[in-house]
């Protein structure tokens, strides 16, 4: 069967009529639409990823590079790529990819459900030959994304294997902004971050976080709301996290984005990362049979 036939099929299977619709996306991958009385959204099958949310009062909330290089084995570059099972580079073996296996590689799709007006969307990837080269460990990932006027997106990882094993992951939401270098970032003030960009240096956060130069910190034991405020489009965002106790700040500022092929100049101001996360020190730690849901529930107004 054909490709195109595949995701006819996956729509004959899952699509709701008028709301969500399994249809050929970018670089002929398969992709769910979602349009709502709220919101509409995307989510593709590469990654598991959320591409986009367009709550109908604020339009597009996430940012979507248009140099996005949609192929097998890429990362889409915007949206929210999952990552799993570590973050950043692997610290026992640089040649593994970077944030892990499962951003790069199709998913299945297990659901999609209409719940009061909102739509959600389950996808899932698990263990195979292939990731087994990388790390030993079975695992299932499932990412659910509920679109409406809020969006909800859980991660739950459940360790199928016979032995415990201890995972990272993040959200790694790509924020549309008007100008990243008038945003400003509420709710770490007060906490420890890790400087990646200088040498990784635990330090203090002050009061707001105001981006001036490349920005890459992870921020320890937060718990609380974080709001992102852009006084260009005038309108905040924030986000909720459950189960998730690090936080990912990063903007890769002038000279990086335009040295990135799937980004390139300027594209640095129309975005802010924000993701919510699990990494380093606060890796999860899983028995096997267990599952562990971290969820991040985003807002715009
Ligand atoms: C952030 C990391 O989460 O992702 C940065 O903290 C990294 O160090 C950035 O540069 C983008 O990563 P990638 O692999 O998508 O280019």
């Amino acid at each position: 069967m054909n490709e195109v036939a595949a995701i006819s099929d996956l729509n004959d299977r899952w699509g709701i009529p008028g709301l969500a619709v399994v249809t050929v996306g970018q670089g002929g991958s398969p992709r769910v639409a979602i349009s709502t009385p709220l919101a509409n959204g995307e989510m593709y099958l590469h990654g598991g990823h959320v591409t986009a949310w367009k709550p109908k009062a604020v339009g597009d909330v996430l940012y979507c590079s248009p140099n996005t290089i949609w192929k097998d084995g890429k990362a889409i570059r915007g949206g929210v790529p999952v990552c799993f099972p570590w973050f950043g580079d692997k610290t026992d073996n640089p040649a593994a990819p970077a944030h892990g296996f499962v951003r790069t590689k199709a998913w299945q799709l297990q659901s999609i459900e209409k719940i009061g007006e909102d739509i959600a969307v389950s996808m899932f990837s698990q263990s195979s030959d292939e990731t087994r080269k990388w790390w030993p460990f079975d695992f299932q990932v499932v990412c659910r994304a509920t679109f409406g006027a809020i969006l909800k997106l859980e991660l739950v990882v459940t360790n199928t294997s016979v032995a415990a094993f201890s995972f990272e992951e993040a959200l790694h939401a790509y924020f549309a902004v008007g100008d990243a270098a008038s945003v400003s970032v509420s709710g770490l003030d007060g906490t420890l971050y890790v400087d990646k960009v200088d040498h990784f240096t635990e330090k203090t956060q002050y009061e707001d976080i105001r981006f001036s130069a490349e920005t890459d910190r992870i921020y320890l034991n937060t718990r609380h709301d974080i709001t992102m405020s852009d006084p260009v489009v005038g309108r905040k965002i924030s986000i909720h996290k459950e189960n998730s106790a690090t936080t990912v700040v990063w903007n890769p500022w002038a000279e990086k984005s335009a040295g990135m092929g799937d980004l390139g100049a300027g594209e640095w101001k129309k975005f802010v990362c924000v993701e919510s996360s699990n990494v380093g020190t606060y890796a999860v730690q899983l028995s096997p049979g267990e599952s562990h849901t971290m969820a991040a529930i985003m807002r715009c107004a």
